[in-house]
């Protein structure tokens, strides 16, 4: 597997798990039921933000993004998301995307990486976030509306770099 900048063509390939994920309702604040151009943007962001694809050969088995969290003054601590295609979680793939975006983030000269909204019974992403040297500073309690459980509190996860 490895890990490079997304191309405008990997899109389509990102698309179909990225709507997917989104509208299973158990993990993202995203707005759900967008069509592929309508949600291009979201995630196929420009700089001073960075769009990295996992691939398998030619297929396209996970995604993140990274950049700064805040523009101006706020601008030294970056933001990231994360997707990995359901078919192919559980086999590493969402570990060497957050290595490779605290690399990114350190070598750009962030001083810490801020998750602003992990949905706090997102199990697979607490976990693994902890033990990449993630903490949760703080949750806000019924934050997010969850397809099963209902309102469920999202964490602020931070990682000094
Ligand atoms: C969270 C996500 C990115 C993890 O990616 P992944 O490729 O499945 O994760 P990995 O296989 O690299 O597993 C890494 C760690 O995650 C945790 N994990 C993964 N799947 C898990 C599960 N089903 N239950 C509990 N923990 C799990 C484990 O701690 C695992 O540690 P290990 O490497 O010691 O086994 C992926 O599940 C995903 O895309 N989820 C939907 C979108 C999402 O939640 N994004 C993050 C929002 S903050």
């Amino acid at each position: 597997m490895e890990i490079r900048t997304a191309r405008d063509e990997d899109w389509s390939q990102i698309y179909p798990f990225y709507a997917r994920t989104v509208d299973e309702g158990r993990t993202y604040t995203l707005p759900e039921g967008l069509g592929m151009e309508e949600a291009r943007p979201l995630w196929m962001e420009g700089p001073p933000w960075r769009t990295v694809v996992a691939v398998d050969g030619d297929r396209v088995v996970g995604t993140a993004k990274m950049g700064p969290s805040l523009p101006g003054r706020g601008a030294g601590i970056a933001g990231a998301s994360f997707m990995v295609d359901p078919t192919h979680r559980g086999s590493g793939v969402g570990r060497a995307l957050g290595e490779h975006v605290i690399e990114w983030c350190r070598e750009a000269g962030f001083r810490g990486i801020r998750f602003n909204a992990v949905v706090e019974a997102n199990e697979a992403a607490v976990r693994l976030w902890k033990s990449l040297g993630f903490e949760v500073i703080g949750t806000v309690p019924e934050a997010f509306d969850h397809v099963d459980l209902g309102p469920v509190g999202l964490h602020v996860m931070y990682r000094r770099l």
